[in-house]
């Protein structure tokens, strides 16, 4: 990281970007880190209060979809690396609005490369160290069967408006690379869990649901299969990579620990009887099967052997035991919880940093 002296880091008002950037503000103390956040439903200052005061920190409102602003911003701060993390990222929301996602998603990571290089081919910066280190999904290699797992040189097959999106970015951020010579790398991860997750997604959606006895929505027959990794350790990776990757190169992280969801909802039940003092099988009681979702990928699973060989990475947390620390902390954070489902949070925060 002393390469570095302005990082910027977009979308870290989000569930992986608020971790991410928590890592690092802690970690090293000799940078500094922008958090670049739109606050979209999505975005919560209130995930970092933690750190809203570090000499290292700031903040600063700004949409990656308007080029013109984010330009400005890189010629005034002068960003040297920028970890990439801002997106649209619900794919059921991509299923009802597409262009919200090709506009955060594709012209917004163009807009970002494009400010990039223009920043550091410029005379000041172009011997200086620079890194465009874009966060992508799995999602963008499409499903696999029964076998098998993703690999780095698996081909992209996308199936959702939020996957093609995300795959569209990808191929932007390596164009760039390959055209421009800028120092570009990329991750693709599976699916995260753990605090600040926003309850739109399975596991804090029903978390959220068990503890108001509301209906556990499953979609179709619950045997889609996710591979699940703790988000803390996805920050992890995210910095090993940042500071270990050769430009140019992609890494998949995953958790290597796949559960269908019918499966992990059961053991959510478990977990939340205990911990809420109930019967043993009462919350599995409100498992309710719904609609599929359109374009429902069947499988994913992350080989992330590569990661785990060069960088010397790997899971910390066994699923059980992160899936506990995780319903604790949304028993433990119920204001955070009804701030974020009244839709609360919006208010507080977007009228206090549109009157600077
Ligand atoms: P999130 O939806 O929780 O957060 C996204 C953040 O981006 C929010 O703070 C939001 O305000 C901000 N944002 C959205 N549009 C913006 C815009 N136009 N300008 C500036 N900021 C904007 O997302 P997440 O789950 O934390 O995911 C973060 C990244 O990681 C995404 O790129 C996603 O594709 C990727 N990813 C997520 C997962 C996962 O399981 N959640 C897994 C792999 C990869
Ligand atoms: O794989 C990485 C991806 O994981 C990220 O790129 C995405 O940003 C992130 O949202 C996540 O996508 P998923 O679609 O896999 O996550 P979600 O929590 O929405 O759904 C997980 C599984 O649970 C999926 O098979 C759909 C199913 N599901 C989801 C919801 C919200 C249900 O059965 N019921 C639900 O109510």
């Amino acid at each position: 990281m002393q390469n570095y002296s302005h990082v910027v880091i977009t979308g870290a008002a989000g569930f992986i970007g608020s971790h991410v950037i928590r890592l690092f503000v802690n970690k090293y103390p000799n940078t500094h880190f922008y958090n670049l956040d739109k606050l979209t439903y999505a975005g919560n200052l209130a995930n970092l209060t933690d750190i809203e005061n570090k000499s290292n920190y700031t903040f600063i409102k700004a949409d990656i979809t308007d080029a013109v602003q984010i330009e400005a911003l890189f010629q005034q701060y002068q960003f040297d690396a920028v970890i990439h993390l801002a997106a649209e990222s619900h794919v059921d929301r991509s299923i009802t609005d597409p262009t919200a996602f090709v506009m955060t998603n594709v012209i917004g990571t163009v807009n970002l490369l494009n400010s990039a290089k223009a920043l550091w081919k410029s005379d000041a910066h172009k011997n200086a160290p620079h890194r465009f280190y874009h966060v992508s999904t799995d999602e963008v290699y499409g499903t696999l069967g029964e076998t098998g797992m993703f690999t780095e040189t698996t081909s992209y097959d996308p199936h959702s408006p939020y996957s093609a999106s995300k795959a569209s970015s990808d191929h932007f951020v390596r164009a760039y690379h390959d055209t421009y010579q800028m120092d570009c790398v990329i991750s693709n991860c599976s699916n995260n869990y753990g605090s600040f997750h926003f309850p739109e997604k399975l596991i804090p959606l029903s978390i959220n649901n068990i503890k108001n006895n509301l209906p556990i929505p499953i979609y179709g027959k619950g045997e889609n299969v996710r591979d699940w990794l703790w988000v803390e350790d996805h920050a992890r990776a995210i910095d090993v990579i940042f500071n270990g990757a050769k430009p140019g190169a992609t890494y998949n992280i995953g958790g290597h620990n796949e559960w269908t969801n019918i499966d992990l909802i059961h053991l959510l039940c478990k977990i939340m009887d205990e911990k809420l003092g109930r019967e043993a099988g009462s919350s599995a009681k409100l498992i309710t099967y719904v609609t599929d979702r359109a374009g429902h990928d069947l499988r994913y699973a992350i080989d992330s052997s590569k990661l785990q060989n060069e960088l010397g990475w790997k899971p910390s947390l066994q699923f059980e035991e992160g899936l506990a620390k995780t319903v604790d902390w949304y028993l433990q954070n119920e204001d955070w919880l009804n701030n974020v489902t009244s839709g609360n949070y919006q208010n507080y925060y977007a009228k206090q940093y549109d009157h600077r």
